[in-house]
């Protein structure tokens, strides 16, 4: 399966910065074996659509609405992130449900207004520290999932999945290959439960993925990707991490 790797900018960057950075990316893409998108914050789509027209670059946002339209302040909704060419949408972030308070059932209905738009959602799950200490990372990132699964029926096998353990976010602590891919494979039969399609769907894994570490991670057999925070936003360590995935 063609593997994906996907930046999650976050609330980064600037029209300057963006430029810059999409340019490094673009004139790179001759030997791109994988997908790339680049998930940035809405303000800056209409600048990255233009940028990345007619590369493969794809775009991406970070969030999106539950609701369709109308008196939702401050809300984006999936017609008007595929106005701006978006191809794929990180729903449930675990900043989102940490800050946002967003629930699974949220997460759930948010991949279901992206999937009904033709807009592939980038689907977050993970535990805290807490949780794996406990012993529970299976238990909560299976009944992320079963929400997700739940409201989506056989669509399912149109998402991207990306395990994310929520204490390897931002803190420089990745996740061992083997941890990593124990917890893919636990996702993986869940799928496989659900659809019989599953095995087309990819599974990122997200946290502290950076240059050299990329590479192990992507050997492993479940691991399709990587969701990548903060070495996404340097072009030099973003395209190293896409050299590795082939
Ligand atoms: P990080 O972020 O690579 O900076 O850990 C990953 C993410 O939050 O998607």
């Amino acid at each position: 399966m063609k593997k994906l790797i996907a930046g999650n900018w976050k609330m980064n960057g600037s029209l300057s910065a963006n430029a810059a950075l999409v340019q490094a990316l673009l004139d790179d893409t001759s030997d791109w074996a994988c997908d790339v998108a680049v998930c940035v914050p809405p303000v800056y789509l209409a600048q990255v659509q233009s940028l990345v027209q007619g590369s493969v670059l794809g775009l991406g946002a970070q969030d999106l609405s539950t609701q369709e339209a109308g008196a939702f302040t401050g809300e984006v909704s999936a017609a008007m992130l595929k106005d701006f060419g978006v191809r794929y949408c990180i729903v449930g972030h675990s900043e989102r449900r940490q800050y946002h308070q967003e629930s699974d059932a949220t997460v759930a209905l948010k991949a279901q207004r992206a999937l009904a738009a033709g807009i592939t959602p980038i689907v977050c799950v993970g535990e805290t520290l807490a949780q794996r200490e406990a012993g529970l990372t299976e238990e909560v990132v299976k009944r992320q999932l079963a929400a997700v699964v739940h409201t989506n029926g056989h669509c399912i096998s149109e998402i991207v999945l990306a395990y994310e353990p929520v204490w390897a976010i931002g803190t420089g602590k990745t996740a061992s290959p083997q941890e990593a891919q124990q917890v893919h494979h636990v996702l993986r039969s869940q799928l496989q439960a659900a659809s019989q399609h599953a095995d087309r769907v990819r599974i990122l894994y997200g946290g502290s993925m950076n240059a050299s570490n990329a590479a192990a991670l992507l050997a492993q057999p479940d691991i399709d990707g990587g969701l990548i925070g903060g070495a996404a936003l340097q072009a030099a360590a973003f395209l190293s991490i896409v050299a590795a995935a082939h």
